[in-house]
């Protein structure tokens, strides 16, 4: 990973350059030619279609400008795809599918002779963005050409989930993979969404003359109905009492939901800045809209220049101070073996690594194979105290507490541990500030989407329930899941909104299930029926369970399989450990005799000479 500074960009940057110098040492490849012209297509793209867009984009850091204006460019060419009236809407969709379909090709390829698929297909490289995410929205567009009728607001409002969420979602982990993360704090998921609704709403409204010129009229019958007489008078292109009443009410809606300033607390000022002033650039667009009046039958209203000079030139001065105090980041080069409905496992898993060694060269202890643990099980504990010995806020200790996790991998890999299983939030713990959540469950998600493991040949799974989990996590986790099904080194497990008792609750339902649809005989349940109904019946029981942080309890992890488990409790607190804690831990356990009930074989016994 780079870190870079704003003044440092200039090599970096596929950016158009029209009024900076160009490095006299280094002549321009075909290839930077090509994509330094593929990306100045997409910022014109973006320029002509959505203007508060392109400026909304100048207020990112100069080096995440192109990756915006290739995924707004390849947004817009995807609605016109789908909105060209020369062609019927099966002939649309196919359109649609094909550039769908050629994506996925060209991330394949690492390339594209499309200069909008191009600057994307760079920009997914070069900024790990999995653009997976991105496959409902397509098939949303492509579907959107026949036409869209909602009965309510939740119908209309799964639509835009579905074809707007993605792409926003995708600029928020751009910002994240520089360093500059959008984070939203839990509770603030809701006004997220209902931000995205406003956005949406704003846009329909802008653009009700041309969607009514070719018989769309995107607002939910819920809404319509509301105002008896508006939906005719604009199915028919008049202005009436009725139809002012309806634009009124929906732009009061959509000023409502855009206006959410808790959405950014305690976000990074710059990212913060971009999205506060999407907000004030979407009031400016519905007060274009309100002043409208009947015209807005007729063509899609703009904001002044005034009013929008009014906004962007604080927003321009906030985002360029609050953007020179941070240091940016580049992510390493990645293969080009993404595409967009995920890599074939086969593809990634050619190019497995070892894990890093440790760089005082220590290796692992040969133990003999019927001495070593199949599962070891581990309560990281401590990262709170660690950070607060420190003076440094308890966020700081779950970081560095990943650093541990990723030496526990590496470790279990050296010493050739088949299953590995993390303790890393349980049910209990969403009793912790919304702020420490966030910063436990984030740290995972970037893990999962950019962590050192993913190229180790290592299986990851999750245990725990989807519950009030972030919905982003919840997606990662599953296709980290999948992506790594096939691989055969390390499994690991990490438990994410787990308990132990729940875990035996949701057995016990399944195996009530099993009963009542006649799969088992109740009174012949056996214990192998009961782990057979597991959430994972091929987890092993643990046979070492190890616990940081000074404290001896198990704390509801594992009840089921950790009945006959080895306890090993450390002082040390979760950062401070590394694979040679897990190693020791190990051997130690390779030292212990393990009885599992049964009595001590007796001692040989001597002999006493015969007289
Ligand atoms: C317990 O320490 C630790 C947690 C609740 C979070 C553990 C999560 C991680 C280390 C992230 C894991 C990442 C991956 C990649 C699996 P504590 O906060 O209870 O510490 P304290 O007892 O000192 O307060």
């Amino acid at each position: 990973m780079r870190v870079i500074s704003q003044s440092t960009t200039a090599d970096l940057d596929a950016a158009p350059r029209a009024r900076r110098r160009r490095p006299a040492a280094r002549s321009l490849t075909g290839e930077d030619l090509t994509l330094r012209a593929a990306y100045r297509l997409c910022r014109r793209t973006t320029r002509q279609h959505d203007p508060a867009i392109h400026a909304l984009i100048q207020l990112m850091p100069a080096v995440l400008r192109p990756a915006g204006w290739a995924l707004w460019a390849a947004a817009s060419v995807l609605d016109d795809l789908a909105d060209q009236r020369d062609a019927e809407p099966a002939e649309r969709a196919a359109r649609v599918e094909a550039w769908t379909e050629a994506l996925q090709h060209d991330l394949a390829a690492g390339t594209s002779t499309d200069p909008v698929r191009h600057a994307l297909v760079h920009t997914a490289l070069r900024w790990r963005l999995d653009l997976s995410g991105l496959q409902g929205a397509m098939i949303s567009t492509r579907d959107d050409v026949h036409g869209r009728r909602f009965a309510d607001w939740t119908e209309w409002r799964a639509w835009c989930n579905e074809g707007i969420t993605p792409w926003v979602d995708q600029v928020r982990h751009l910002f994240e993979q520089a360093g500059a993360p959008m984070t939203l704090r839990l509770d603030r998921r809701v006004d997220y969404e209902r931000f995205i609704d406003g956005a949406q709403l704003t846009d329909i409204l802008t653009d009700l003359g041309p969607d009514l010129g070719q018989g769309l009229l995107l607002l939910p019958q819920e809404a319509l109905d509301a105002c008896p007489g508006a939906e005719g008078d604009l199915r028919q292109g008049r202005w009436s009492p009725a139809t002012a009443a309806l634009i009124g009410a929906m732009t009061d809606l959509a000023r409502q939901w855009v206006t959410r300033p808790a959405m950014t607390t305690g976000m990074h000022p710059g990212a913060a800045t971009v999205l506060d002033t999407s907000a004030c650039l979407l009031r400016a667009q519905l007060d274009a809209v309100d002043a409208a009046g009947p015209a807005l039958l007729k063509r899609a209203p703009r904001p002044s220049l005034v009013a929008r000079a009014r906004i962007l030139t604080p927003a321009r001065i906030r985002s360029r101070l609050a953007w020179s105090l941070t240091p940016l980041t580049v992510p390493g080069p990645r293969r080009p073996a993404v595409n967009a409905s995920g890599p074939s496992p086969a593809a990634e898993d050619t190019a497995l690594r070892p894990p890093p060694p440790r760089p005082d060269g220590a290796r692992p202890p040969q133990i003999d194979a019927d001495r070593m643990p199949s599962h070891v099980a581990i309560i990281m504990d401590g990262n709170g105290r660690w950070a607060e010995q420190r003076g440094l806020p308890r966020s700081e200790g779950h970081r560095a507490g990943t650093a541990a996790a990723h030496e526990m991998v590496y470790g279990a890999l050296e010493i050739g541990l088949r299953h590995l299983t993390l303790y890393a939030f349980s049910t209990e713990n969403w009793k912790r500030g919304t702020e420490e959540i966030t910063t436990i469950l984030e740290a995972i998600r970037r893990d999962l989407d950019e962590g050192p493991i993913r190229d180790l040949d290592v299986r990851q799974r999750w245990s725990g329930r989807p519950g009030k989990l972030p919905e982003e996590l919840v997606r990662a986790l599953m296709r980290e899941e999948r992506r790594t099904h096939a691989r055969t080194g390390l499994t690991l497990t990490v438990c994410i909104n787990y308990g132990g008792r729940d875990e035996i609750t949701r057995t016990a339902a399944a195996l009530a299930q099993a009963a009542q649809a006649g799969d088992v005989a109740p009174h012949l349940i056996s214990e192998d029926d009961f782990a057979r109904h597991l959430p994972h019946p091929d987890m092993p029981d643990v046979d070492l369970l190890w616990r940081t942080g000074n404290e001896q309890r198990t704390s509801n992890f594992l009840p089921w399989h950790a009945t006959y488990a080895e306890l090993h409790f450390t002082p040390d607190h979760w950062p401070d450990v590394d694979r040679r804690d897990l190693w020791r831990a190990i051997t130690e356990y390779s030292r212990r005799q393990r009885r599992h009930g049964a009595a001590l074989p007796s001692p040989p016994l001597r002999r006493s000479p015969r007289n």
